[in-house]
């Protein structure tokens, strides 16, 4: 491998005998234009790696470019500075196997629940047989079960964002890149999709970027939980969260070890005092 570079040392040649990074985020920065002409900085010479079967969670106030850094990631917006490798190829375009929830539902308003959630089925190139058997799956267990046949209008924001994450799952991606995905749910409806998730995940050791706001749900599911600063975005903390699994119930929120890591989440984003 002879590309112009220097000599590779024995770490990098290391790297290179060993999986490549499911996700490796090298000096990113992203700018775009104000409205004056001026230039905003959103991200600044971001780094950030994601291991294959990761589960990372990021955390950062609002605007600091969490959702641009996932726009990036999945290829649909080109970074100013830096590049973003997917499976150690550089991104230019959607990488294969990568599914996206954005933070605002992107249903298709003509299209039935059913066919919504199929939709991602199809991308992957399900049989009809499979689809017809592993969409009423996916509605029940999204307790969607009798709005088949409706459409988005007639639902709430919560249950919108349920058939969101069903497109989601029946695509099944190898990495998930997920937008604040639970924002709309009650927080018992979203304790019963993360639990969805993180089955999925632990079954099939597929990789999840999952942006939130919620703390205590970043520490319940992730193995890491990076906090960016306000804008321009840097790394302020890269948490690594070494509780056992499953993560679930009372226990888990009367575990010592949960609220230092809440904490030590909560002292990273630096909030303003009340008052
Ligand atoms: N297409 C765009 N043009 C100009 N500014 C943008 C664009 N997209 C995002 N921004 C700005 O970039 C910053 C980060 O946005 P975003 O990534 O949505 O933040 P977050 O998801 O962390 O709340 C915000 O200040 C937003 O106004
Ligand atoms: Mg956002």
């Amino acid at each position: 491998m002879n590309d112009g570079l220097p000599a590779a040392s024995a770490a990098q040649e290391h790297r290179v005998t060993t999986q490549p990074a499911k996700i490796a985020v090298e000096g990113l920065d992203i700018a775009f234009t104000g409205l004056d002409g001026s230039e905003i900085l959103v991200l600044d010479r971001l780094d950030l790696r994601v291991e294959p079967g990761e589960f990372v969670a990021i955390v950062g106030p609002s605007g600091c470019g969490k959702s641009t850094l996932l726009r990036v990631i999945s290829g649909l917006l080109p970074p100013s500075g830096g590049r973003v490798l997917v499976d150690g190829v550089k991104v230019t375009a959607p990488p294969p196997g990568v599914g996206f929830m954005f933070q605002r539902d992107t249903l298709m308003p003509w299209a039935t629940v059913f066919d919504n959630i199929a939709v991602g089925a199809e991308l992957a190139g399900r049989s009809k047989a499979d689809i017809a058997r592993r969409v009423p799956d996916l509605i029940g267990f999204l307790r969607l079960t009798g709005f088949e046949k409706h459409r988005p209008h007639q639902l709430s924001g919560g249950m919108r964002q349920r058939v969101a994450l069903g497109r989601l799952l029946a695509y099944e991606p190898d990495l998930y890149l997920m937008d604040e995905p639970f924002g709309a749910l009650d927080s018992q409806t979203k304790a019963v999709m993360g639990r969805e998730l993180l089955r999925v995940w632990s079954t099939h050791r597929r990789s999840v970027v999952f942006v939130t706001h919620d703390i205590e749900e970043a520490v319940t599911l992730a193995d890491r939980v990076i906090v960016l600063s306000t804008r321009p975005g840097r790394i302020r903390l890269d948490l690594p969260i070494t509780l056992p699994r499953p993560r679930e119930g009372r226990a888990l929120r009367g575990d010592p070890v949960f609220s230092q890591l809440c904490g030590a989440v909560w002292d990273a984003l630096d909030l303003p005092p009340i008052a």
